[in-house]
């Protein structure tokens, strides 16, 4: 394949990423922007295996490398639950973090990566290789340490070492300063100290980064890790010298960062403060289970068979969905019984927090699977106010986004966050197996509240119940 080949070929796939990002930015267009992604990713890779650059021996690395690669990722795939999503998403992050480092040294070690170049070029080569590396290595660490507290391995508490922004400012001027003796020095080999000296600090930095970061703050530094991968792949783009990875480099990085951007908007949260740390000490674990404190109160337990007659009785229904009904995998119950309602003339709609569940869009790719159709699904702005004029709410698995504390309880960790306004209903019903807390770890005085009645069980089980009471 000709190098001009090639260039039309990175246009296509350029112009293929920025439309799969547009498709996927509305559930409607997502399968169709899924598609786009995949066709341009295809693109890329053919015009690169087969392009100028890579020799025919270099091709039978590339394709036993794809192999191994492509069965990992196939296998990570078809295991994976959806709960863990955030886990992989935060392993693979690491792994571009890791290819940029590896990038990185390889050419800067490599005497014909910058053979052709003036000592100008050299130097910027090598500002590149080292901002490569510097950005690489803090994604790899960074989110190794994000992928063992959202899987559970460690804890999701932060460390929070004393005197850590000074520690933070030394490590910055320590990698300035072998930063100028890397680019001063005369030969690769009295490069490779300050180099390696960077990289270890850089390591260090992510480590201690999100190891500061609580467990309540995770779904923020995941995006941000998002946003750092692309960086890092923008980074390796400039030092391969290869347009493609520069411009979906920086379409990851920018896409990500506002993602952060909104998602600690959603939670009520300062990203600068999100990137201090030593918020949220709840545990990046889920809570279920219920080693969370529990508030003082009575609560009014219903049955399946009485939700039923609430639900029958109602004319209109909102359900709101969270992680629990992930973890039940009820999506589908839940589509029958929005159908038989729907059946009844009862006006049934959808309520979506923006961090339910425990990755963007969970609640709106279970509910696309189950069917459910998507002019009922609404966003929390588009129905929280809507809320008092409704019969019945129906929590399905979700506890932090409906807590009235957020609004109610100026000392509560979550406190500000935006949540739905469930409580506002005529009667809100809460389905969850006990009373233990959600993800931040903080009591839910609505349980509490006259108007809510407490439908204790698996959801899928109770929905079950419930959808057979229906038709009954
Ligand atoms: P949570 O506050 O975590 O509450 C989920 C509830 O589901 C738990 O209280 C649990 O209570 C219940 N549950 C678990 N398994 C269940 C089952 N099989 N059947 C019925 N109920 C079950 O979830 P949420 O309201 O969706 O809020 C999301 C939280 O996660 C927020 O704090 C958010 O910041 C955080 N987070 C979000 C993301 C993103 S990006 N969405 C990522 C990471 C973290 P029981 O144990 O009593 O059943």
């Amino acid at each position: 394949m000709s190098s001009s080949l090639v260039t039309v070929a990175y246009i296509a796939a350029i112009m293929l990423f920025i439309m799969s990002l547009g498709g996927l930015s509305h559930p409607e267009t997502a399968r169709r922007g899924n598609f786009y992604g995949m066709l341009g990713m295809a693109i890329a890779v053919l015009a690169t295996v087969f392009g100028p650059s890579v020799t025919p021996a270099g091709i039978a690395w590339i394709i036993g490398a794809m192999v191994v690669g492509g069965g990992i990722g196939l296998y990570a795939a078809r295991t994976v639950q959806m709960t863990q999503m955030p886990e992989l998403v935060a392993l693979m992050h690491s792994l571009v973090g890791l290819a940029a480092c590896a990038v990185g040294f390889a050419s800067y070690i490599d005497p014909a990566s910058s053979a052709q170049f003036t000592s100008v070029e050299k130097t910027i080569h090598h500002v590149e290789v080292y901002i490569g590396i510097l950005i690489g290595a803090v994604t790899f660490s960074g989110s190794i340490i994000a992928f063992l507290k959202l899987s559970g391995k460690i804890g999701g508490k932060p460390l929070l070492l004393p005197a850590r922004h000074w520690l933070n400012l030394v490590a910055l001027l320590v990698v300035i300063g072998v930063g100028a003796q890397f680019l001063g020095a005369k030969t690769i080999d009295a490069g490779m100290m300050p180099l390696l000296i960077m990289t270890v600090i850089a390591l260090l930095f992510g480590i201690h980064m999100v190891m500061a970061i609580g467990g309540a703050d995770m779904p923020v530094v995941v995006s941000m890790l998002n946003s750092y991968s692309g960086w890092a792949a923008a980074a390796t783009g400039f030092m391969l010298s290869n347009d493609l990875l520069i411009v979906v480099g920086a379409l990851v990085g920018s896409s990500g960062a506002i993602l952060s951007y909104i998602m600690c908007q959603a939670m009520n949260r300062n990203f600068i403060s999100v990137i201090a740390g030593g918020f949220g000490s709840g545990g990046g674990a889920p809570a279920a289970g219920g080693a969370a404190a529990e508030p003082q109160g009575e609560v009014s337990a219903v049955s399946a068979q009485e939700t039923a007659e609430l639900l029958r009785e109602a004319k209109s229904v909102i359900i709101v969905p969270g992680y629990g009904m992930a973890v039940a995998q009820a999506q589908h119950t839940v589509y029958e019984i929005t159908k038989t309602l729907r059946e009844k003339n009862i006006n049934i709609r959808f309520g979506i927090h923006p961090v339910a569940g425990r990755m963007p869009g969970h609640m709106n790719v279970l509910l696309a699977e189950a069917k459910v159709p998507y002019d009922i699904v609404l966003e929390m702005d588009e129905i929280n106010d809507d809320f008092p004029d409704t019969d019945v709410v129906m929590v399905i698995g979700a506890n932090d986004i409906v807590n009235p504390a957020a609004q109610e309880d100026p000392t509560s960790p979550i406190a500000g966050m935006p949540v739905l306004e469930v409580w506002k209903a005529k009667t809100s019903i809460v389905m969850k197996r006990s009373m233990a807390s959600g993800y931040a770890g903080v009591d839910n005085p609505l349980f509490y509240k006259d108007n809510n009645r407490m439908l204790f069980g698996d959801a899928k089980k109770m929905l079950d119940e419930v959808l057979t009471a229906l038709r009954a």
